[in-house]
């Protein structure tokens, strides 16, 4: 994936500035940064759902957006959309039908985000981090060879949060290229390389082990700390 001099205007906010950045396949990318940093704009300039002002997005070798990336591309938005009147296998099945995909990919989807038991249960009845694994489930049953996740452990308890992390180590193990959007420092761990933004800027392309060593700070969270504040610039005046 290729990102190149992307700018992009939310109202009357420059909510990326002069954003390049490459990234790797069969990966895992933690996107890091603090809120209203413009992760979620990024990621929807990814799966072609945001505006860009300026600049090139190029996803799977292709321009992103573009109709054939649909069923290549899977997404997690920040704020999931399901339907709360059907069950969760008729949410599954819905989005497996628009891909082409049958009955079976969504019972192995809804496998892997462990809601097999729950399967018909109506989703208007569900906890937030159930609500979140259906959707997770609807990104994952096209097998699309890269997952967009926005902000996907929010709400979950931790040990959901470790399963899910080691699912998105089995599907990067598998060939998936992951980019997994995030507050919580303890995940950035977890990923092999981290993008850490900032006011619309990418700050730091770098590795956990790399960012320790860069800040000599043991902790991601304070590493992380220390990286932004060296690029904070002063106000003039
Ligand atoms: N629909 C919108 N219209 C206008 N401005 C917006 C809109 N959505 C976001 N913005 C602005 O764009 C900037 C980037 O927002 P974005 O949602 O990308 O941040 P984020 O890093 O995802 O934050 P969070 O961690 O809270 O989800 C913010 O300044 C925000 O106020
Ligand atoms: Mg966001």
């Amino acid at each position: 994936m290729s990102i190149e001099n992307l700018q992009v205007k939310r109202g009357k906010i420059t909510a990326l500035q002069d954003f390049s950045v490459q990234i790797g396949r069969s990966s895992i990318t933690g996107l890091l940064g603090p809120s209203g940093c413009g992760k979620t704009t990024l990621i929807r300039c990814i799966v072609g759902t945001q505006i860009v002002t300026s600049g090139r997005v190029t996803v799977l070798r292709r321009p992103a957006g573009c109709a054939e990336l649909r069923h290549r591309v899977g997404y997690l938005p920040q704020d999931p959309t399901i339907y709360n009147d059907l069950r969760i296998i008729d949410n599954v099945r819905y989005l497996a039908a628009l891909y082409g995909f049958d009955g079976k990919a969504a019972d192995s989807a809804i496998e892997r985000v462990g809601l097999t038991n729950h399967r018909t249960a109506f989703c208007g009845n569900l906890s937030g981090g159930q609500r979140t694994r259906v959707s997770l489930a609807c990104a994952l049953v096209c097998e699309p060879e890269l997952l967009v996740l926005d902000e996907p452990t929010v709400g979950l308890d931790p040990v959901l949060r470790v399963d899910l992390w080691e699912q998105f180590a089995d599907l990067a193990r598998g060939g998936t290229t992951l980019l997994v959007s995030s507050h919580v420092m303890d995940e950035a761990d977890r990923c092999g390389d981290l993008l850490l933004m900032r006011e619309g800027r990418l700050v730091a392309h770098t590795t956990p082990t790399q960012l320790r060593e860069d800040t000599g700070c043991t902790s991601l969270e304070d590493a992380f700390l220390s990286m932004i504040m060296r690029n904070t610039v002063p106000q003039a005046g």
